[in-house]
């Protein structure tokens, strides 16, 4: 079948099962949403950051399965708006993507002078193709790099180190649960035995743990974007410091 053949019995079905208004509206969400743009960065820079990965074929350990969210990229528009907004010098800051996936985010943030970037990824599939991805971007966007000191560890974030730094975790939905809970108090230990260093945490798509942050004690929103669509939005948080 031709791909418009194709196409046209997609529509046909589509309308079959949900009438024509709903199918128009479908149609005019995927359209007008800024996921349309996705395979844009990829077509401009020869990445692969895309296609989504299941947790099942990223090869993840299955006692982790349960609380870990599948490989889909952040939107470049959104990841645009956050470097844009954090009230920081990237220069005095490493950046971490917890839960770097393919790299997407981590190839964003090269376009400002922090001083390392690292991506910490539990899938050895998706952390393979963000190593590729680091090494095309680096010459695809060699005029727009900023940072090129980045590092993909393929591990489980409970066994990631947290460096003695300025740092700006980036969590884009990663996981959830006990995993959650746990990595951010010992992002909240840090912090309280280092006073002197910044941290905040871009939370985007903040779902499922925003209750466990507003509840802890540990940390506080220090900015909100809510927008339309609630997996687009993003917050801003810091650790509380103890007196
Ligand atoms: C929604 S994707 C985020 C993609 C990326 N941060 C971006 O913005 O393009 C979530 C990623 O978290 C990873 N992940 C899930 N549980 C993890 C864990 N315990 N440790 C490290 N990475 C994990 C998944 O494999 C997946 O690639």
């Amino acid at each position: 079948m031709s791909s418009l053949a194709g196409k046209f019995s997609t529509l046909r079905n589509n309308i079959g099962t949900f009438g024509l208004i709903l199918t128009v509206r479908e149609a005019l969400a995927v359209i007008l949403s800024p996921t349309y743009e996705t395979n844009q960065f990829d077509r401009q820079f020869g990445t692969e950051t895309s296609s989504l990965v299941s947790v099942r074929d990223g090869q993840l350990p299955a006692d982790f399965r349960k609380d870990a969210q599948r490989y889909e990229p952040a939107v470049d528009s959104i990841l645009r708006h956050i470097f844009r907004r954090l009230p920081i010098q990237p220069k005095d800051f490493i950046f971490i993507d917890v839960g770097c996936g393919k790299g997407r985010a981590l190839l964003h943030a090269s376009m400002y002078p922090f001083s390392k970037i690292r991506g910490v990824e539990i899938s050895p599939v998706t952390s393979d193709v963000a190593r590729r991805n680091v090494e095309i971007f680096s010459s695809t966007a060699a005029n727009l790099q900023r940072c090129r000191d980045i590092e993909i560890d393929c591990q489980n974030v409970i066994d990631f180190e947290i460096p003695n730094k300025n740092i700006v975790f980036f969590l884009y939905n990663p996981f959830q649960g006990s995993i959650f809970e746990s990595f951010m108090r010992r992002i909240y230990d840090c912090s309280q035995r280092a006073p002197d260093r910044e941290i905040l945490v871009v939370y985007h798509n903040p779902w499922s743990g925003e209750e466990w942050l507003q509840s802890s004690g540990c940390f506080k929103k220090i900015y909100e974007n809510r927008v339309i669509m609630p997996r687009l939005a993003w917050n801003l948080w810091v650790p509380l410091r103890s007196m």
